[in-house]
């Protein structure tokens, strides 16, 4: 029998994700959420959910853009700083001494160490209460070389995103594939 456990923001797994923006003087800035995720195939869309009291709020409103980056095992502390500290307090590129790469695409930077960047421009923005969702157009995911295999896809195992676990506020790392998608459930037909 089931527990109840309350209208909380309890899901498995949740994403990392490095939101990087410009302020107002140029700044770079980067912000850790994990209330995001893909929301749309065609155009390829990713979703961000910002509180209004967030730095890179006005960032994203002012500049209509913004980069995801994939938080990584190799850089974890690094993202975590990114999600304690805010912007407006200094500059957490230069206190991560993570490097800030402008975006060719859209008005925001990224940072170069981690393996994954989808760069974005707004598309819609939804007011839903305490945050607000940005759901950006992806127009381009760049990958490091490092973390493609032989066939061009993307490795997960060798990305080693970060995962949020939302109960006990850990962060877990990837395990192994366990069954291919589309695939495994024709073995029930
Ligand atoms: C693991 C983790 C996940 C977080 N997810 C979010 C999120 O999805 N949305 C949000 O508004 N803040 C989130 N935060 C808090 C922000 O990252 C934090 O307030 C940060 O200081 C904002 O940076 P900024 O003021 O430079 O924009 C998260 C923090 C951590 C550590």
């Amino acid at each position: 029998m089931k527990k109840s456990l309350g209208a909380k923001t309890l899901l498995f797994p949740t994403p990392v994700l490095m939101v990087g923006t410009y302020d107002q003087n140029g700044k770079p800035n980067l912000m850790n959420a994990a209330w995001g995720g893909i929301c749309c195939s065609q155009p390829p869309c990713v979703a961000v959910s910002l509180r209004k009291a967030t730095y890179s709020y006005n960032c994203i409103v002012e500049r209509k853009a913004f980069t995801v980056g994939i938080a990584c095992e190799r850089k974890m502390a690094e993202a975590d700083y990114c999600g304690i500290y805010s912007g407006r307090e200094g500059d957490k590129f230069a206190a991560t001494r993570l490097t800030p790469v402008r975006s060719s695409l859209v008005d925001a930077p990224y940072a170069e160490e981690f393996p994954v960047v989808l760069e974005c421009r707004l598309l819609h923005t939804l007011e839903i209460g305490l945050h607000t969702q940005f759901v950006g157009e992806i127009l381009d995911v760049k990958g490091d070389e490092s973390v493609i295999g032989e066939d061009g896809l993307l490795n997960i195992l060798k990305i080693q995103p970060l995962i949020f676990d939302t109960s006990r506020k850990g962060y877990h790392s990837v395990g192994p594939c366990v069954g291919q998608a589309f695939s495994i459930g024709k073995e029930l037909k």
